[in-house]
């Protein structure tokens, strides 16, 4: 008989393609399934000399009795109800500790669900989160793993063999039970639309503040990947704005329309955010940037009724300028990555997980969007501190934040000024002002609150007068 295989996976999607791609060529036999055949025959054929290490198989029965048990399998499909119907297909082929896999971009409420459903059946429920797109699927992604620890122990080694290394340190790791690892790759995607949106803010002060072409833009981002904002994201956006359209001769990114789509997951982090009582204010911005990108047929109408702002952006085009952008991105990231982690951190307690947020931010250097030099420092930041309440409160955070923030202030300040809008990086640095800020004005809304509903307040110097004596006097 031939030999069995480590690891299934169902689902040759471009995602599945790639995953499993990957895991034959570091060298471990994969056997794969597809629900249309012929997708499972196609695939086999292009894989090349990666196919000796991959097992096609037509049907489940035979897809089963070829992975070695207890059998790990990977479904790569759509998320939501599909998952729930393979699950239940599987359910009746599988025996006893074998371990389903749901890699898709899951609800970790859903996750946890299937979770606690498969409990009693003998069957252990992964759920996976994978960042790094195709690209990072076929060479290496970021792995974020949530379920039993003896269930990772059973395919760790294949997952550790195929996931993005930094300096030789794979970026893969279990991190909690049930929904975490699906909790964990949430966060990151609210973390990706806040880091996406904040670079399109810095975009728009460049294009529309100071009149610069897009492939000036591109070459401004180009240098700052250099420097510490060196990251991913940042390396695309340079060669996004670098590319010519074919069609029209014309920078590329002037031809896209301003309209982002969005699948669910920057949402699913603002909700769980607000859920836990966590501000992540910065997200919270870009999920509503979207949404408000969207309006594009409203927006067009609101221009027609108010103009575009005709005033000047009162910063100069300089050096001092660009290096004020440069710093002013680095402040409003650390303020969104900080909020990002704050909302780890209480999930952890909310759901039981022991979340390790050093490890977290380990796995996040390479292979995921939103890896960078920068989650090197947060790795040795919760190193150090792997309890502190906020990354910015850190010693090489705040001394970061000091550093920058006033930057950042001179940015939005120069954006607000000039009719730019900069919802994210307003909401960062709203943040930093409220939370290094002892006595703020709860007090007021605290009052208000009693004053109409009788709702009580605590007094500053602890006299147990829990009302306050309004309407006395009037
Ligand atoms: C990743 C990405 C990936 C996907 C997002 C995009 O980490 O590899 O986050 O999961 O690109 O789902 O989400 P939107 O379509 O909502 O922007």
């Amino acid at each position: 008989m031939a030999q069995l295989a480590e690891i299934g996976l169902i689902g040759l999607g471009v995602m599945g393609s790639n995953l499993a791609l990957n895991i034959a060529e570091k060298g471990s036999r994969i056997a794969v399934f597809n629900r249309t055949p012929s997708r499972t025959r196609q695939f086999v054929s292009e894989a090349g000399a990666l196919g000796a290490n991959i097992i096609g198989c037509e049907t489940m029965e035979d897809f089963v009795a070829a992975i070695r048990t207890p059998r790990p399998i990977i479904i790569m499909i759509k998320a939501g109800e599909p998952v729930d119907q393979q699950i239940d297909a599987l359910r009746l082929l599988l025996s006893g500790g074998d371990i389903a896999i749901d890699a898709g971009n899951a609800n970790f409420r859903d996750t946890i669900a299937r979770f606690d459903r498969l409990k009693d059946s003998g069957i252990t429920f992964i759920g996976m989160g994978v960042s790094g797109g195709e690209e990072g699927a076929r060479h290496g992604p970021s792995i974020m793993v949530g379920g039993t620890e003896q269930s990772y122990t059973r395919v760790e080694k294949v997952l550790t063999s195929i996931a993005a290394r930094y300096e030789g340190d794979p970026c893969c790791a279990w991190l909690g039970e049930d929904g975490a690892g699906h909790f964990v790759k949430t966060i990151h995607n609210g973390i990706e639309y806040a880091d996406m949106q904040m670079i399109a803010e810095i975009y728009g002060i460049l294009r529309d503040g100071v009149g610069k072409p897009a492939g000036e833009i591109g070459a401004i981002f180009g240098q700052w990947n250099k420097g510490r904002l060196n990251s991913y994201l940042i390396e695309i956006t340079e060669k996004v704005l670098a590319t010519t359209d074919p069609e029209s001769g014309k920078p590329m990114v002037d031809v896209i329309l301003d309209r982002a789509g969005q699948k669910g997951t920057g949402k699913w982090s603002v909700i769980e955010a607000q859920q836990l009582g966590v501000p992540a204010t910065a997200i919270e911005a870009a999920v509503a940037a979207r949404s408000l990108s969207a309006m594009k047929t409203e927006r067009e109408a609101a221009e027609v009724i108010f103009g575009m702002p005709r005033y000047t952006f009162p910063l100069q085009d300089n050096a001092a300028l660009l290096k004020d952008l440069e710093l002013a991105l680095f402040a409003a990231k650390i303020g969104a990555y900080a909020q990002g982690f704050a909302v780890m951190a209480e999930a952890s307690r909310e759901f039981g997980w022991s979340l390790p947020m050093p490890t977290i931010a380990r796995i996040w250097r390479a292979g995921c969007i939103i890896r960078s030099q920068f989650l090197d420092e947060i790795t040795k930041a919760f190193t150090e501190q792997p309890d502190v309440a906020n990354l910015i409160v850190t010693p090489a955070f705040s001394a970061m934040v000091a550093e920058s923030m006033p930057a950042l202030r001179r940015i939005v300040a120069a954006a607000v000024t000039a009719g730019i809008p900069v919802p994210a990086l307003s909401s960062a640095l709203s943040y930093f002002d409220a939370y290094r800020q002892a006595r703020g004005t709860a007090n007021l809304i605290q009052a208000q609150r009693d004053f109409f509903g009788a709702h009580g307040f605590d007094r500053i110097d602890g006299l147990d007068r829990p009302h306050g004596p309004w309407g006395v006097g009037n």
